[in-house]
């Protein structure tokens, strides 16, 4: 993915429509990209955050668009189930029977561009220009949205990091174990896991596929380092060589410090066993945040932060975002939708309430939680990696044959080299 360059003087003009076209209630006069009509009188908004800190999210981002936009009525289309583990397949089959809705979460990366190449999505290009969001994300971030042909399909709501341990401090001290400790790498961090497991404490809470997928990226990037891990993601760097067989032999271990009923859980309950004190740790993006803060947990006194370890400098990114799609039936709907998506105050409702920090760079951040905070150091002077699990790295049809090789070695259906080896096929394909 390329940038496009854009000028700040298409911008002024864009901000100018823009004021106009929320003057208007979203139907700013635009011609129609899809679907049977203009739309603007509604609006079916398809995500999987549906329940708990993430509908909370979902919910804070209404709360502004219903101001912005009071004359389009908000029609939740949340299909539960994290990391959109039942809602990918659920949006498939809309799409392949040309009933879209009208707007959908994406990541941005590999997996927008799946949505691309089947021409399921239309360029927002002209509502960067619109809304004046080219100068309001970063340069960067712009460049991951842009697509080969030069256009934009997407407006970002958030950027969420992925290589996060949280723990729970107290389960730590009652075990003799350091809570501020921090870890060189993941043979350190091990060495204390180890006596959790011989005091007879859950190490490590993991949950069902999606997440063991999100441990073994972030056990990658601790081992293969940020050349390494992203090389394979280009070719680069060989599935089938020693290093990736000794970072699967260090997934292997920390998965026998984990729950056994994993695979029957989703990401909320995991962390709950953290937050309960039923498992000392957990590695989860930082949408984590926002279940602690939702609770009333306070960070340092009853939880802890910090990057996986052998990771710490490395930020692995991922940002959602928001789509056009073609055949939408409320097209001026979804606009008025990506308008407030891509505001300062969507995206500042949005992400105190979500974990995440705003892919705007003008959004004042004194305001969010410590933990917002440190992230939004991070992104600034991190080295920036994308994320296996959420989108960034590879198309959705690498991450399914991804997460059912992972989830064949995890229930014991493969070994090491037949996992190696899947992994190999599933990325070469
Ligand atoms: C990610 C998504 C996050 C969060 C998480 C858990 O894929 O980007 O916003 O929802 O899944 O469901």
């Amino acid at each position: 993915m390329r940038g496009a360059p854009r000028t700040s003087a298409i911008a002024a003009v864009a901000a100018v429509a823009a004021l106009t076209l929320a003057a208007c209630g979203g139907n700013g006069g635009e011609p129609e990209s899809g679907g049977s009509g203009g739309g603007g009188d509604e609006v079916e908004v398809f995500t999987w955050w549906a329940a708990g800190s993430e509908k909370a999210g979902l919910d804070a981002l209404v709360g502004v668009f219903e101001q912005q936009h009071p004359d389009v009525t908000f029609v939740n289309g949340a299909v539960a189930g994290g990391a959109g583990s039942q809602a990918k397949d659920l949006l498939q089959t809309r799409l392949q029977a040309q009933d879209p809705p009208d707007t959908f979460q994406a990541h941005a990366g590999a997996e927008l561009q799946d949505y691309i190449d089947a021409a399921q999505i239309e360029s927002v290009t002209a509502l960067y220009d619109e809304f004046g969001l080219t100068e309001a994300f970063p340069s960067d971030l712009v460049d991951r949205l842009t697509a080969d042909d030069g256009e934009i399909y997407s407006v970002p709501s958030n950027i969420h990091r992925a290589n996060v341990v949280w723990s729970n401090p107290q389960v730590l001290t009652d075990n003799g174990i350091d809570p501020a400790a921090t870890y060189a790498d993941l043979d350190a961090w091990m060495a204390d896991l180890d006596k959790l497991k011989a005091a007879g404490v859950t190490p490590l809470a993991v949950a069902q596929a999606w997440t063991q997928v999100h441990l073994l990226e972030t056990v990658l990037l601790a081992d293969l380092g940020v050349e390494g891990y992203s090389g394979l993601w280009d070719g680069s760097t060989d599935w089938s060589g020693p290093e990736v067989t000794a970072a699967l032999e260090d997934f292997e271990k920390l998965m026998g410090y984990t729950n056994t009923d994993r695979d029957g859980l989703d990401w909320p309950e995991s962390q709950q066993l953290v937050i309960d004190g039923k498992a000392a740790f957990t590695v989860m993006g930082d949408w984590a945040e926002a279940s602690y803060v939702e609770q009333g947990k306070k960070l340092g006194s009853d939880y802890t932060a910090f990057p996986v370890p052998g990771t710490d400098g490395v930020f692995d990114f991922l940002a959602d975002s928001f789509t056009l799609p073609v055949g939408a039936p409320h097209p001026d709907g979804a606009k008025a939708w990506l308008e407030t998506v891509g505001s300062a105050e969507g995206q500042e409702a949005f992400n105190k309430a979500k974990g995440s920090i705003p892919a705007r760079t003008d959004v004042d951040m004194s305001t969010f939680g410590e933990y917002q905070q440190s992230a939004a150091e991070s992104f600034k002077s991190d080295a920036i990696v994308s994320s296996l699990a959420h989108g960034a790295a590879v198309p959705v049809a690498t991450l399914t044959a991804i997460t059912d090789a992972t989830s064949k070695f995890t229930s014991g259906a493969s070994d090491l080299a037949g996992f190696q080896s899947e992994l190999a096929a599933a990325n070469a394909g």
